[in-house]
């Protein structure tokens, strides 16, 4: 992670200097310093670039003489219009910004210390990059900054934001490292081995394997299975951070993870163009992983657990057919249409899992489950699907605050008919009309009776191009949109 500092502000010697400035602010402080020092370079180029501090655009400029290397104006927009996830913006669009400087200051006129730590946190966030398997790269094409200085009043209060801030972000960086890998390396006990690690966060962390999920009868997540030389998975975290991790249990909040570590469709074998993508169909576990990685890393005052199935969905000669009826944990039985459609078969059993061993507040499950909903919401919403209103509004509003937006979809019992069956309780797709929605209603036929929303996030866990705050590839959408959840509703 890139190395972070806050600084009171004064003039910076040498690297990059980077002003963020408010729509129509008049230069004081480091920005006339700075002007002043470059003989009003930066009072010229912001001419010439009408830059006047609109919230996206910049103006950099290169600045020998002054000691620095380059000066970057990035414009935060009216002060009134200014949020965190503007600040996390503009901490990134710093990072876009600089290229072959080595260290570099991000100064402003006023800003809170958790404003400072907001800035850091964009910046750290789309710093981030995936190289484990790069060995030829040379040294001039990797990234050069390695430490930044974000400017603070208070530096031992902006501190105190960046360490919860940090942890967010190590979460997110847990997720994006996982959805990254590429299938070869991450099947489900790998996936299930680096879960096992965050019990040095004081996490609790169990592992299920097939002979358990045998024993408790998890036939709807064996049958994806069977067809993989690679054992499945589940694995359980628990954070009980809830009266600082000491008083009586209570009930917990649950987060549900669809962790296929690679789809080939199975016997419904999917077409070869883009299926290298499958790799990443286990992002909805990924990032259940990374956000009880954050909860725990800044220590929530909430009691939450995570759970995630893992399997791989192969053909082979012991892989479940077209046809197959299985018997889900909950009882309930379902004829396998199309073996593609396995994300849901793997959520029936451990949600109902997480119900009948937790008894949670409420039920978040993520998962990378059809491509309808690309189709739908494009790379702009995860579709949200959900039986309590109040757990909407609240997921809406996380989503408006920390840009991982979703948008719900409906529900209702002409969608649910879709997926009558003429051998078994239900079938496991049904048909083509309103893919994302029978998907959905599938898995509320495990919801038993609790609130829960479901949130299809196959357009959403990997993106094609760059934005603010992430770089392309695995995005870990979720895991600020849930920890914000949290934290504004459900710590003590
Ligand atoms: N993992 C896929 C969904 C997906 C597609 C995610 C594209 C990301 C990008 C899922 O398991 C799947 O195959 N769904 C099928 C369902 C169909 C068989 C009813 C789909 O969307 O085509
Ligand atoms: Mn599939
Ligand atoms: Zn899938």
């Amino acid at each position: 992670m890139l190395d972070i500092a806050f600084a009171r502000p004064s003039m910076p010697k040498s690297g990059a200097l980077v002003l963020l400035t408010h729509e129509g602010e008049k230069p004081s402080g480091i920005w006339e310093t700075a002007d002043e020092a470059t003989g009003g370079a930066i009072t010229r180029a912001m001419q010439v670039a009408e830059f006047k501090g609109a919230k996206g655009k910049s103006v950099s400029i290169l600045a020998p003489g002054s000691g620095l290397t380059r000066i970057v104006v990035i414009g935060l927009g009216k002060p009134a219009e200014v949020t965190e996830h503007g600040l996390q913006e503009a901490g990134g669009a710093a990072i876009a910004a600089l290229s072959r400087d080595a260290t570099a200051t991000i100064a402003t006129g006023t800003i809170t210390s958790q404003q400072a730590a907001d800035v850091a946190f964009g910046a750290v966030l789309k710093a981030y990059r995936f190289d484990r398997y790069r060995t030829k790269e040379k040294a001039e094409d990797k990234p050069k900054l390695a430490k930044l200085s974000v400017f603070a009043g208070d530096i031992v209060k902006a501190r105190v934001a960046w360490e919860s801030r940090k942890a967010v972000a190590e979460g997110v960086f847990l997720t994006r490292d996982l959805v990254s890998e590429p299938p070869n390396v991450l099947n489900p006990a790998e996936m299930a081995e680096r879960c096992k690690k965050l019990t040095s966060l004081g996490l609790k962390v169990e592992v299920l394997g097939p002979k358990e999920m045998q024993k408790l009868g998890f036939g709807a997540l064996l049958g994806v299975a069977q067809g993989s030389a690679n054992e499945p998975r589940m694995v359980v975290m628990q954070w009980n951070g809830a009266n600082g991790g000491r008083g009586k249990k209570g009930k917990p909040v649950a987060f549900i993870g669809k962790g296929v570590t690679f789809d080939t469709g199975g016997i419904s074998i999917k077409p070869a163009g883009g299926m290298e993508d499958m790799k990443w169909d286990m992002a909805g576990a990924g990032t259940v992983v990374g956000l009880m990685a954050a909860l725990a890393g800044r220590k929530a005052k909430v009691d939450a657990v995570g759970l995630v199935g893992l399997v791989e969905n192969m053909p082979s000669g012991t892989a479940q057919r077209p046809g197959d009826v299985v018997k889900s944990y909950s009882g309930q039985t379902i004829e396998v249409i199309n073996t593609d459609a396995e994300g849901r078969l793997v959520l029936a059993d451990v949600i109902w899992y997480a119900q009948e061993k937790f008894d949670p507040t409420f039920m978040v499950d993520l998962a990378t489950l059809t491509g309808a909903i690309i189709i739908g919401l494009g790379h702009e919403h995860a579709g949200m699907f959900s039986n309590d209103d109040a757990l909407c509004q609240k997921l809406s509003a996380a989503g408006a605050a920390t840009g991982e937006k979703v948008w719900r979809m409906p529900l209702n019992d002409e969608y649910d008919k879709q997926l009558r069956s003429e051998i078994a309780d239900m079938k496991n797709i049904g048909g083509r009309p309103a893919g994302s929605i029978t998907a959905a209603q599938f898995i509320q036929r495990f919801v038993n009776k609790k609130p829960w929303a479901h949130l299809d996030i196959a357009g959403m866990a990997w993106s094609g191009k760059d934005s603010p705050c992430t770089p392309k590839g695995a995005t870990a959408f979720g895991v600020r949109l849930l920890n914000q959840l949290v934290a504004d509703h459900y710590e003590s």
